[in-house]
Formats: structure tokens, C-alpha cells, sequence
């Protein structure tokens, strides 16, 4: 997609970090932006920060777990912008632990904000774009960790890994049709990520259940902290240019490799 003026992004998760970059990055293109979040406050704060920025921007407080709400999100962007040119499926949580400490409920709140977040963004908007008959792009936040799966992160790898495959599928099945799919596979960027129990909701944990990383932990974790703005960069680029994969870690490229490899081994003993 090459064409953004006077277009609409609709951005999942834009309330704060890579969303909210995003959103700037595509407001400086001239897009008029609907950021989605669970956050009232922090939504509230973005959409003011970025009209105040003289870019065209509208919040909707959505669960992206929520199918119909995210239906009631489609319809706010054709009701107020006229149509979605980009949408960007970001919202994203973490629960942090070796797989056997995972309860029921961090299983349930991964899969349902992670997966069936992006799931019911394709299933809302996808037929509409095709209807609107206009150039469309939609970007996945998936992972470094949905390519090469992290240790003590069962299922954000597991979620993660589910939305590379959304995103190739979107990629695949609308190949001729104008609509391009681009997934993001960053490793750490300085966000409020490691803070995602602020928005667990009671019914499955609460802000308490998450386990958070020890200093230890953390410093054990692969790659760079990345700031936001030259990430968002990489998405516009990426966008432009059609890329399904963007990657944001030259040191992500060896573990890629090295999973691939092991992959190709493993055909010897193959009939
Ligand atoms: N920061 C990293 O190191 C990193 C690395 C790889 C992938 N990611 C992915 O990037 C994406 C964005 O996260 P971030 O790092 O900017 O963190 P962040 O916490 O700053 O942003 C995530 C946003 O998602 C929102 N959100 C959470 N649950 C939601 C729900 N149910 N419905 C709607 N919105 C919800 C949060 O309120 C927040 O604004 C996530 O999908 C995350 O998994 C982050």
C-alpha cells in the first residue's frame, strides 16, 4: 500500500507503546487514526495527544476478546472516518512463568487477547475491506517469540506463533485481491508489556495472578530494548514496500536461522 493520505488506521492497542508509535507514525502520513484500547484513561490521553499533534484521531474503548465489540469497532470507523485502509492487530498481553506454574486462566486470557483479538479483528474488518474495493493493509503484532519460541512464555509463544499463521493466512488468501498482510516479530522494545496485568480482568485472575519478571529474568531475555519510534518506522516501511515479515532485531536473525536448520535436519529420518 502506498497511498495513506486522508486514509483511515484503525490500530488495536493504541493507547501506549508500539500501537500508539504507529499511530503517530501514520498520522504524520496524513491517515486519520482510530486507536482501540481496554484502557479508558491511557486512550483518552493518546487521542487527545495526537488531535493536539493536528492529526485526525478517535478512541473507542474496545475488548479486543470481545467479537461484537470489535464488530461495534468497524462499524465506528466507517461511521466516523468512512472506511479501514490499515488495520494494525496489536493489543497484546504477557504472563510470565515456566509452563507448569500456567493456570487455566493464563491460558484463557493469553489465547483470548492475543489470538482471538486478532481473530475477530480479520473476522470484522476483512470482509469490509474487500467490500470497500480499496487498497488495504492489515499488520499483526506477533513476536520475535511466535518464530523462535522464549523460555518461561508458554502461551504468548503459543498465541504468538498463531498469529505469524494469521498473518501469513491473510497474506496468502488475499493475494491479487489488495489487501497486504505484514506481521511484526520484534524481541524487546521498551513498552509497558512487562506491566500487562494492569489490564487483567478479574474473571480470569485479576491484576494479581500475573507473575512478574525477576531482575534476573529479565536481563536474560534475548536481544536489544528497542525504543518505539524506529519500530514504527519499520512498519511504514513495510507497508510500503508489501513485506509480510518485519523483523526489528539484526541479532533475531541467528535463532531464526538456527530453528530452520534444526527444522531441515529433522528431514533425514523423514519417508
Ligand atoms: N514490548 C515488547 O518487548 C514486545 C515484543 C514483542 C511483541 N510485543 C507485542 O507488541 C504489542 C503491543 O504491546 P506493547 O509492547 O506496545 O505493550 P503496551 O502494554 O504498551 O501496549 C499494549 C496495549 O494493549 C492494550 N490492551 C491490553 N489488553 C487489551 C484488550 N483486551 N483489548 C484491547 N486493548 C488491550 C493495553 O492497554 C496497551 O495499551 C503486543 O501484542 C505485544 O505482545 C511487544
Amino acid at each position: 500500500m502506498k497511498e495513506f493520505k486522508d486514509r483511515v488506521a484503525v490500530i488495536t492497542g493504541g493507547a501506549s507503546g508500539i500501537g500508539f508509535a504507529v499511530a503517530r507514525a501514520l498520522g504524520r502520513r496524513g491517515m486519520k487514526l482510530v486507536l482501540a484500547d481496554i484502557e479508558t484513561v491511557a486512550l483518552e490521553r493518546a487521542v487527545a495527544r495526537l488531535t493536539e499533534e493536528g492529526f485526525k484521531a478517535s478512541g473507542m474503548v474496545t475488548d479486543v476478546g470481545d467479537r461484537a465489540a470489535v464488530e461495534a469497532l468497524a462499524d465506528h470507523a466507517w461511521s466516523r472516518f468512512g472506511g479501514a485502509h490499515i488495520v494494525m492487530h496489536n493489543a497484546g498481553v504477557a504472563v510470565f512463568g515456566p509452563l507448569q506454574s500456567m493456570t487455566d486462566q493464563d491460558w484463557a486470557w493469553s489465547l483470548r487477547v492475543n489470538l482471538q483479538g486478532p481473530i475477530n479483528g480479520v473476522q470484522a474488518f476483512l470482509p469490509r475491506m474487500l467490500a470497500q474495493g480499496e487498497e488495504g493493509h492489515m499488520v499483526f503484532t506477533a513476536s520475535f517469540a511466535g518464530l523462535v519460541p522464549n523460555r518461561d512464555l508458554g502461551p504468548y509463544n503459543v498465541t504468538k506463533a498463531a498469529v505469524v499463521a494469521l498473518a501469513e493466512s491473510v497474506h496468502k488468501d488475499m493475494r491479487g485481491s489488495g489487501i497486504g498482510s505484514s506481521v511484526l516479530c520484534p524481541m524487546r522494545v521498551e513498552t509497558a508489556i512487562d506491566q500487562s496485568f494492569r489490564n487483567r480482568p478479574a474473571e480470569l485472575g485479576g491484576p494479581t495472578a500475573n507473575r512478574s519478571y525477576s531482575e534476573e529474568e529479565r536481563s536474560q531475555l534475548q536481544g536489544r530494548a528497542l525504543e518505539v519510534d524506529p519500530v514504527a518506522g519499520l512498519v511504514v516501511d513495510a507497508i510500503i514496500r508489501g513485506d509480510l515479515y518485519i523483523h526489528t532485531h539484526g541479532e533475531a536473525q541467528v535463532y531464526v536461522a538456527k530453528r530452520a536448520e534444526k527444522i531441515q535436519e529433522s528431514f533425514k529420518h523423514a519417508l
